[in-house]
């Protein structure tokens, strides 16, 4: 597929989706929402996050105070990795979400929250999108995974397999854990872009904590609407990347496809356990809504 193959964009953005950040019509009020989240986020997450998430918040401070420019932000990460970051209109179809990581471009809102929901967000904003998820894109591992990954996205819609790869991105982009010096760390940009999960996903009895196994993961459903109920431990970025650079996906489809999906808290024999979670959150959600 070329550029040119894209889904008819929305009016207003260009043939690739893609639309102008227009970083000079942010108002104080916004760049101030941006601060109050990047200074709770980066007191917080040293002793919980991968330390290569710690190195790429360097990309961000380069940037302009308060929200970054992307154009700014694109010309440190182009030095680094070869990514850039560019603004689209919320979201996108998945073949131009797989077309532009393939390419080494990172698909990013531009509005942000507001200060009233500092902790809670149906869509991601800016915040999530950037802060979340551009500082690894700096790490040279990451950013290749990141790259392979809309590569595999682009082959599974032949194999009518987008959902489970789907997962695979949920829970290791969004909402993966790391083996990082003997302990575990988070790194998926779900969590480290949220004050509350960045706790919880360390820290609560409740969620499984189960080492990562790229066919167990793409078999496993997940929740969209609260803290995950597992977390999946993958033992570094190397390993990842190998795994899914090494995984011949055509056959793997064909196997999962006569496989049961994987229910959200269920363990499987096979499974590494680090956590085997009491689930105490999410039930008494559930009381809570009955
Ligand atoms: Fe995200």
């Amino acid at each position: 597929m070329t550029d040119s193959d894209f889904p008819t964009p929305p009016e207003g953005a260009a043939a690739d989706w893609t639309i102008p950040q227009n970083w000079a019509d942010y108002t104080p009020e916004e760049h101030a929402v941006w601060d109050t989240l990047f200074a709770r986020q980066a007191k917080m997450l040293p002793g919980r996050v991968a330390p290569e998430f710690i190195d790429g918040l360097d990309v961000l401070r380069l940037s302009k105070p308060g929200i970054p420019d992307f154009e700014e932000l694109s010309e440190v990460l182009m030095k680094r990795t070869g990514w850039q970051v560019i603004a689209v209109p919320g979201l996108v179809p998945e073949e131009v979400f797989f077309e532009h990581l393939a390419n080494r471009r990172f698909v990013a809102g531009q509005f942000i929250r507001l200060r009233q929901q500092l902790d809670y967000l149906q869509e991601p904003d800016i915040f999530h999108d950037v802060f979340g998820h551009v500082p690894l894109l700096a790490h040279p591992v990451f950013a290749d995974y990141m790259q392979a990954y809309g590569q595999g996205g682009l082959r599974s819609m032949e194999f009518g397999a987008i959902h489970k790869l789907a997962r695979l991105y949920w829970y290791t982009v969004e909402f993966g854990l790391i083996r990082s010096g003997g302990e575990q760390r988070i790194y998926g940009a779900g969590i480290v872009s949220s004050y509350g999960e960045s706790i919880f996903a360390l820290d609560d009895p409740s969620p499984n904590r189960i080492g990562f196994d790229l066919a167990r993961v793409m078999r496993t459903k997940y929740r969209i609407d609260d803290f995950q109920q597992n977390y999946f431990v993958i033992d570094s970025f190397e390993s990842l990347l190998k795994q899914t650079l090494e995984t011949d996906f055509a056959p793997l489809y064909a196997e999962l496809a006569q496989l049961p999906d994987i229910e959200i808290t269920e363990i499987l024999p096979e499974d590494r356990v680090y956590t085997q979670g009491t689930q105490a959150y999410a039930n008494g959600k559930r009381q809570a809504a009955e």
